[in-house]
């Protein structure tokens, strides 16, 4: 049989079509394929977080994906945040804030941050407080605990989290 399949991927506003092997997972699709090597290949086991891009504007790991899985998805990576010459404003955040050392789980910090902040503005259930969402008001802005607990799927070997905290409360509602 044939273990190879063609499938379209739009990576940052770009139409991409690849054939791939079947067990080829969006991750290497990236990194091997497209040459787009900001996602970061920590676990490979959906352990760390270092890989998080961005699927149809949700966070996902995407070691644990199959490409062929994701035929026609939008996917957005880290090298797709910025604006041209303007960074994100969580990128400029993560700069202002020092929220890094190495660098190594920055690019799925952002993306799962990018994600966890859509999220939050979507009313997702654990975020709004149930008198703001009877009253029809918008979720409760976002403290650093809750910040804490959504992020925890992104570890950092070298212990930035507190910086990468506030880093994503200055840009948070
Ligand atoms: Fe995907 Fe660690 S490389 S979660
Ligand atoms: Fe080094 Fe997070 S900055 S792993």
């Amino acid at each position: 049989p044939d273990d190879r399949s063609t499938l379209t991927l739009h990576v940052n506003g770009t139409e991409r079509t690849l054939t791939l092997d079947n067990r080829t997972t969006v991750l290497d699709a990236l990194r091997e394929h497209l040459g787009l090597t900001g996602a970061k290949k920590g676990c490979d086991h959906g352990q760390c977080g270092a890989c998080t891009v961005l699927v149809d504007g949700r966070r996902a790991n995407s070691c644990l994906l199959l490409a062929v899985a994701q035929d026609g998805a939008r996917l957005t990576t880290v090298e797709g945040l910025a604006e041209g010459e303007r960074l994100h404003p969580l990128q400029a955040a993560f700069l202002e804030r020092d929220a890094l050392q190495c660098g190594y789980c920055t690019p799925g910090q952002l993306c799962s941050a990018v994600g966890m902040l859509g999220e939050a503005q979507d009313g997702h259930p654990s975020h709004a407080t149930p008198r703001a969402a009877l009253a029809g008001q918008g979720p409760a802005p976002l403290g650093a605990d809750e910040i804490r607990e959504r992020m925890s799927g992104n570890l950092c070997r070298c212990g930035a989290y507190p910086h990468i905290v506030q880093a994503i409360e200055d840009v948070a509602p």
